[in-house]
């Protein structure tokens, strides 16, 4: 088939990639004439493991294109993804202006039928304004194309994205016309050999999947986060309880991580997201306001945690600081926990020494450029004239790391752990004082 993917972010990237590997004519659109000739050179603007290489492979044979002329696309296109940004709007919603400037460009754009799929993370509702907006562009320029609107929504996880669209756990396809089901069937096809893994279904409800999806992960972590922060009070152990609660088959064992509160592009914006569209429908979503109230408490844990052992005045106490982004094997820092911390302990007078793999730059250039950080090489550099070492993201260089050297270059010899790495035991064996979260 031949596909134009508009947004060349993480989903429409790693999306357009993957639907290219398997033998289509896929077209990535953006805005960014910068980021159009770094991916036409080979450089790839975000890290995303497996990516550069899937690009390489299918621009060098000639089946993926970059482009910001989204005319070039939709030109040779019998199928469009819209999978630009939904940020979060300044009361809540999801900021729809990059959809409905897209659905314009299209309805002033096409010059035959079409099936748009919503990819985005977008309000129940949205793909019925999305194809009213082509619809009214179409009718300003006299033209009777027909325009089916589906909505698909996404579900890879940053940090493992390309393995996630590769083999899809499902496949959910909102739409009211058998002709873009068989579409959509004979374009997913590749990516469910061995297993039907396509639910389709109403529009509305394929809109509402992915937030309520996005909306029960973010209450199993703030659940386990409340749930640990009881265990502190208690003396209990929040591993051991989770080894228990995980193994009986009605609860599962993933997802159930106690931690210093989840961040990213997706939890936070989509659980606000979802709070004010029920509030709006007149619902009140009692249960998805404490799990959004329960993550922000969290992500002051540690500095919380800090302050408890070590005093409200942190100045003259250098911190190591290991992992910045929001999660481990992506470079996105979007609402990560470590901006909370770190600038919890910068306002408390401490000095930071901060070392992530993959985010540094972004760190520095977005989130941290008028503060006064210390960026290291590596971990060791990191710990080196440090007091105290605090682990944010467990990234898996962190999880064996040489406890001697460690012991022997922090002055304080104390590690706060936000990601439960360690067992209390193996610590008080190297005779570190650790403080993790909720255990
Ligand atoms: N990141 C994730 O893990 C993830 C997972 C599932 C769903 N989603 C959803 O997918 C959507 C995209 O997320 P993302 O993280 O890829 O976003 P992103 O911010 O990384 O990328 C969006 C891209 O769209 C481009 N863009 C904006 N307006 C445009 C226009 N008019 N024409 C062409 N390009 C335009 C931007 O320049 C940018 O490159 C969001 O709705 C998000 O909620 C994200």
């Amino acid at each position: 088939m031949n596909i134009t993917i508009i947004g060349t972010g993480y989903v429409g990237l790693v999306t357009g990639t993957c639907f290219s590997d398997m033998g289509n004519e896929v077209y990535c659109v953006d805005v960014l004439e910068e980021k159009i000739q770094s991916l036409k050179k080979g450089i790839v603007p975000i890290y995303e493991p497996g990516l550069e290489e899937l690009i390489k492979r299918n621009y060098e044979r000639g089946n993926l294109h970059f482009t910001t002329n989204l005319k070039e696309g939709l030109d040779n296109s019998e199928l469009c993804f819209i999978a630009v940004g939904t940020p979060m709007g300044e009361d809540g919603s999801a900021d729809l202006q990059y959809v409905r400037q897209v659905a314009k460009q299209i309805g002033q754009t096409i010059i035959h039928d079409i099936i748009v799929v919503d990819k985005s993370t977008v309000p129940v509702g949205t793909a019925d304004e999305v194809k009213a907006i082509i619809q009214e562009e179409l009718d300003n320029r006299g033209k009777d194309y027909k325009v089916c609107v589906v909505s698909n929504p996404e579900f890879l996880k940053e940090g493992n994205a390309v393995n996630d669209f590769m083999h899809p756990d499902r496949i959910i396809v909102g739409t009211d016309s058998d002709y873009a089901s068989d579409i959509m069937a004979m374009l997913y096809e590749p990516f469910t050999k061995n297993h039907e893994r396509m639910i389709i279904m109403d529009i509305k409800s394929a809109e509402m999947t992915k937030y309520a999806s996005n909306c029960m992960l973010a209450n199993r972590i703030s659940f386990m986060n409340e749930m640990a922060n009881i265990c502190d009070k208690l003396g209990a152990n929040i591993d051991n309880v989770r080894k228990g609660m995980g193994s009986d088959s009605r609860i599962g064992s993933s997802f159930l991580y106690a931690g210093c509160g989840y961040g990213g592009s997706c939890f936070p914006k989509d659980v606000i997201a979802m709070i004010k569209t029920a509030t709006d429908a007149g619902y009140d979503p009692v249960l998805l306001k404490s799990v959004e109230e329960v993550n922000n408490n969290q992500k002051q844990y540690l500095s919380n945690k800090i302050k408890s052992v070590l005093g409200n005045d942190l100045t003259g106490v250098t911190f190591a600081i290991w992992g910045l982004s929001f999660k481990p094997e992506t470079d996105d820092m979007r609402e990560a926990p470590s901006i909370t911390i770190i600038k919890e302990l910068l306002d408390a007078g401490a000095k930071i020494n901060a070392y992530d793999p993959k985010s540094m730059v972004i760190a520095k250039e977005f989130y941290f450029n008028d503060l006064d950080i210390n960026y290291c090489n590596n971990k060791y550099d990191a710990i080196e004239g440090a007091d105290v070492l605090v682990i944010v993201t467990e990234w898996k260089e962190f999880r064996s790391p040489d406890f001697k050297k460690i012991k022997s270059n922090l002055s304080k010899n104390l590690i706060f752990d936000g990601r439960n790495q360690f067992k209390n035991s193996l610590m008080e064996k190297m005779g570190i004082k650790y403080y993790a979260v909720g255990k």
